[in-house]
């Protein structure tokens, strides 16, 4: 009697959850579809032709739960249909090359040789290996991100503040409730927006204040005293992601120094990228990626090349859409148009950790690592 009770228990219990997953897969379908702006006829037809596939499967909603491999499969099957709807009516994944080298006398060191810039690694990302959700603390925006060199983690909840949250590891911070466990410490002045950097016990973080220019502040964390600043004379209140207005600018660090994402001005469609000194904060040159503002949610930088993450208001799939190599040695044939896994919220920031080749993500509360599989520049 008792087997026979255990499997009933467990058959009503796959069947819910089976139900729960399915019901999820719909509503993700669904937003998907309304984000798709249509621009012509014959989009317009196959969007309704997805339209009817989701209709369809919801009436088949008794039978294909309890059959969740054929939901699954029939899903994928709309998905692509949907993908190429959106890679029609959406800007195609395009690498643009570094031909424009934006002039900027007044910003600082302008010796800087032209073309190529010294980058020693030459790798490109070619695809996402695995998800790994860490655990949801703070709140829906935010960032976190774990020094290469320290492997220490920070945490920098919200979209502004003085606080950050250090823990020793990320095995610490995914083993502790909330973020007990972590050693609080206040920095001499707020961080705005999720765009910091830390990099070999430095943090690099945005500050702005009412009213005044973007500034680049580095933070010895060991010493615990702001080391350097710099004036960043970008038009106020620009910020550099469409989708994520809290970000004033985007910092990423990594062997190659400091880079900071960031727009020029509001009437600039395009994000502009700089590189920085990472000890004394002098700006060594500066690109305009031609990669849209519009509809972009985040950025990293991997290797001297940017990947920008677009989406939809909606929250759709993240998607890396736009590429932009310093060194142009990225073509256009490999661009990668990667595909976050689903999910339902939207990053508010994704930081790039060059020793593990991994992401750190921020999604509606849930940090997330993103490892990444990586080959060779073709032209390198
Ligand atoms: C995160 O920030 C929000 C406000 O932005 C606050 O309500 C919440 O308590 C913070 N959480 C932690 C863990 O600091």
């Amino acid at each position: 009697m008792k087997p026979l009770f255990v499997l009933l228990l467990s058959t009503a219990w796959t069947l819910s959850a089976a139900q729960h997953y399915y019901q999820g897969l719909m509503d993700y379908l669904e937003n998907r579809l309304l984000a798709i702006e249509v621009r012509s006829d014959p989009l317009n037809d196959l969007r309704k032709l997805a339209a009817e596939a989701v209709d369809t499967l919801k009436n088949h909603h008794g039978s294909l739960a309890k059959n969740l491999e054929g939901a699954a499969a029939r899903v994928d099957r709309i998905e692509r249909e949907m993908d190429f709807v959106e890679s029609q009516t959406s800007p195609r994944a395009c690498a643009n090359t570094a031909d424009k080298v934006v002039e900027q006398g007044a910003w600082g060191k302008e010796e800087e040789t032209e073309g190529m810039h010294e980058i020693n690694c030459v790798e490109i990302i070619s695809g996402i290996r695995s998800v790994k959700i860490l655990k949801r603390v703070g709140s829906p925006k935010g960032m976190w991100t774990r020094d290469p060199r320290s492997s220490k983690v920070y945490v920098f909840n919200g979209t502004s503040g003085d606080t950050v949250y250090q823990f020793s590891s990320v095995r610490d911070f995914s083993g502790s409730p909330g973020v007990e466990g972590s050693k609080p410490f206040r920095l001499p002045s707020e961080w705005a927006g999720p765009g910091s950097a830390v990099y070999n016990d430095y943090l690099y973080y945005v500050k702005q204040e009412a009213d005044t220019d973007v500034q680049v502040v580095k933070y010895d964390l060991l010493a615990g005293e702001e080391t350097e600043t710099a004036i960043f004379p970008v038009e106020s209140r620009a910020t550099v992601y469409d989708l994520n207005p809290e970000t004033v600018a985007d910092l990423a660090a990594d062997d190659e120094g400091l880079w900071l994402l960031y727009a020029p001005s509001d009437s600039e469609p395009s994000i502009s990228l700089a590189k920085m000194d990472a000890a004394t904060l002098d700006i060594e040159q500066i690109w305009d990626t031609r990669c849209p503002r519009e509809n972009a949610e985040a950025a990293f930088v991997v290797c001297g090349t940017v990947y920008v993450v677009y989406n939809t208001r909606l929250a759709s799939r993240s998607r890396v859409q736009c590429v932009f190599d310093v060194n142009d040695m990225v073509v256009s044939e490999e661009a990668p148009l990667l595909y976050f896994p689903r999910r339902y919220g939207a990053h508010a920031s994704l930081k790039y950790n060059p020793e593990e080749k991994q992401l750190y993500g921020w999604d509606d509360g849930y940090q997330i690592i993103y490892r990444l599989t990586m080959k060779r520049k073709l032209l390198a």
